[in-house]
């Protein structure tokens, strides 16, 4: 069985990477507070319902000194309907802390300590906004590594293990588009149901598809 490589993924991305609003082009130059923005709204809210709130946030409030120095009830109404109202006022925080320093951390650790930025968000926008070979792993990610390595530990005992999997994967090179390639690839054709293994570029390395059982990963915990 040939082993999964990130040059791979990679050029899987490069022919089907979704436009997202969010997205720099290739070439360009990530907007950390784009970045930013679009993670914690997508922390808990599926990209169809994120695309209009985003959009909306950038032209209430275009730059994060823009937000951090907005009243918080307008930060508020803007957010009303995406749920999960913590995220709101975490965001609104987080401007502050940001704009006070001048800029976003520049690192996973320095992310880390912001408000409303847990572990996936942190790799997220290192490795997205700033280059650095950084793991993201959410849901969608733990499923496609829970079925690359046929993992038999059931979740959410299995995360540590699936964390050190992925950052073995992330390359020098591109981190945010292996980032990025990671979750298009769960949102898209690792999906939870019937996932469309034929179009997979990890179709050889994959463990459950190698068995068939590509359906029966991630292994969960009955309940
Ligand atoms: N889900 C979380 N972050 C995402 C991103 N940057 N692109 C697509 N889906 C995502």
């Amino acid at each position: 069985m040939p082993a999964a490589s990130a040059a791979d993924l990679l050029a899987w991305y490069d022919r089907h990477r979704r436009a997202l609003p969010w997205r720099a082009l290739p070439g360009e130059q990530p907007d950390p507070y784009r970045v930013w923005l679009s993670e914690v709204m997508l922390q808990q809210t599926t990209v169809t319902a994120v695309k209009p709130y985003f959009q909306k946030f950038l032209t209430l409030f275009p730059s994060v000194t823009a937000l951090a120095a907005a009243p918080e009830e307008a930060v508020m109404s803007a957010w009303a309907g995406l749920g999960y109202y913590s995220r709101a006022r975490n965001l609104h925080a987080c401007a502050k802390a940001v704009a006070a320093a001048g800029a976003f951390p520049d690192t996973e650790d320095g992310l880390r300590k912001l408000p409303g930025i847990g572990a996936y968000t942190a790799g997220a926008i290192a490795a997205i906004a700033f280059d650095r070979p950084a793991a993201a792993v959410d849901g969608n990610v733990e499923r496609v590594m829970s079925r690359l390595h046929a993992i038999e530990t059931p979740l959410p005992a299995a995360r540590a293990q699936i964390r050190l999997f992925t950052q073995a994967l992330v390359p020098d090179r591109r981190p945010g588009d292996f980032a990025q390639a990671l979750m298009d690839l769960g949102a898209t054709l690792c999906t939870p149901k019937r996932p469309a293994c034929a179009l997979c570029p990890w179709m050889l390395p994959c463990r459950a598809r190698a068995e068939g059982l590509q359906d029966t990963f991630p292994r969960k915990v009955k309940k």
